[in-house]
């Protein structure tokens, strides 16, 4: 498998001027199409958290939810989703976050998690860092313990591991 790395990142489809005109979006639907695939991304994505104790994994909504689920499931540990506004059914925690144009708002269930719970981060890709950095304040303001954050992929340009001060190591899979 050591040569994984460099099939997943071939396996990335770019797709030049969407959603907008102008931005080169990174397709990952490929990689969950292929088990062999998706199981090296999800091993690499945990690799550098093995032998932590993780209670809780906090995926992000939509796509942070794939992985973030099957990282959960590999290391036995409960799955947290963080949604867009008005999508989760109990009592919620919200914050927004900015956007190149406008703001954004994810919500958290207000029971999901507690003060002494170790958490792990995950999404399918850090780029501006706004949507991560907006969960990581959920995660701090539970008073849970966030352990670190993992993307598969990061547009390491964009710099947004700046916007995840105070939640530990980040980790990214793949970097363009
Ligand atoms: C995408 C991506 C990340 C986020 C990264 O989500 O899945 O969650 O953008 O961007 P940022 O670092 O600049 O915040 P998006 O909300 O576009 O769509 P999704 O619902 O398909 O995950
Ligand atoms: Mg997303």
């Amino acid at each position: 498998f050591s040569d994984s790395p460099d099939q997943l990142r071939k396996a990335i489809r770019d797709v030049p001027d969407f959603p907008k005109p102008g931005i080169l979006f990174k397709d990952i639907t490929p990689v969950l199409a292929d088990p062999k695939l998706m199981q090296a991304a999800i091993d690499g994505m945990i690799a550098p958290f093995a032998g932590q104790q993780i209670d809780k994994v906090v995926g992000i909504d939509a796509r942070g939810f794939i992985f973030g689920a099957m990282i959960a499931q590999k290391l036995g540990a409960g799955f947290i989703p963080v949604r867009k506004k008005g999508k989760l059914p109990w009592k919620t925690h919200g914050v927004d976050y900015s956007l190149e144009y406008g703001t954004n708002s994810v919500e958290i269930h207000q029971d999901a998690l507690a003060p002494g719970d170790r958490v792990l981060l995950a999404d399918d890709l850090l780029a501006t860092g706004g949507t991560a950095g907006a969960a990581l304040k959920l995660i701090l303001d539970s008073g849970a313990t966030l352990l670190g954050s993992t993307f598969f992929i990061e547009l390491g340009f964009l710099e947004g591991r700046g916007k995840l001060p105070g939640g530990g190591p980040v980790h990214s899979l793949i970097s363009f």
